[in-house]
């Protein structure tokens, strides 16, 4: 199956450190998300294009992501640059991995295969995000928003009072509630496999640490209550929430 059009988030922001790597999947497909020395971000397709080893499990050295198997480098371009059997050898230009589109938006990274010409722009917040947490459920993404809809706010904001869960775009929520506002990138990992990236709109002098204890506190608790999510048992989101 072919990705959806539009724009998916594949991680927080701040779970890719510079030099770092991730696997993850999109509609069943593996795409390695890696961050260079310089902080740039770069989604791609999780495969060497020698024997097919993961990329994810490889290393980042500079701008270039190293494959673990033979040690083959590539730019960040996806263009085969060096490899180590044969140091002296031009590589040809032929050699490449699929790259896509990749931005930073609401503390996340986002990722489109639309063709440059049909791209909007990615989803936008208002301005500063602080990262809360990622999960991964087994369950389509229609059950994660319905859970989420059904997790109550309470006891973990005082003021549980103007719960606003809304759309702002086909991939991203914006949930307000007690004067928070979290943002959750949904993700389809496969048929019935997703992932939840939460961030908060808001300074790290207000969010970071302590600051978001509450939410954290409120994700374990969603966390736990997505541990029993099927939708094989077509129990709704509502009908769970009675059973926690
Ligand atoms: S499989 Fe990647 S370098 Fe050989």
């Amino acid at each position: 199956m072919s990705l959806a059009p539009g724009w998916h988030p594949v991680a927080l922001s701040g779970s890719i450190d510079p030099g770092t790597s991730a696997g993850t999947h999109l509609d069943g497909r593996e795409y390695v998300v890696w961050r260079d020395n310089s902080g740039a971000a770069h989604v791609w397709e999780d495969r060497c294009p020698h024997r097919g080893m993961k990329l994810s499990f490889g290393f980042v050295r500079g701008d270039h992501i190293a494959c673990l198997y033979h040690g083959w480098q590539y730019d960040t371009a996806g263009r085969c640059r060096y490899i180590p059997a044969h140091p002296d050898l031009e590589v040809p230009a032929t050699i490449t991995v699929p790259v896509f589109a990749t931005a930073e938006a609401c503390g996340m990274i986002w990722t489109t295969k639309d063709a440059e010409a049909d791209r909007a722009a990615p989803p936008s917040g208002s301005g500063d995000t602080v990262p809360v947490a990622s999960l991964q459920a087994a369950c389509r993404t229609e059950t994660l928003i319905d859970a989420v809809r059904a997790a109550p706010a309470q006891p973990f904001v005082a003021d549980a009072a103007g719960f606003d869960l809304a759309p702002v775009a086909e991939t991203l929520w914006r949930l307000t509630v007690g004067g928070d506002t979290l943002l959750l990138g949904v993700q389809r990992l496969g048929e019935a496999r997703s992932a939840l990236h939460v961030a908060i709109e808001g300074s790290e002098a207000v969010y970071a640490g302590a600051g978001q204890a509450h939410w954290f506190a409120w994700f374990r608790a969603l966390r736990h209550r997505l541990g029993a999510v099927t939708d094989a048992g077509a129990r709704s989101a509502a009908a769970m929430a009675e059973a926690v």
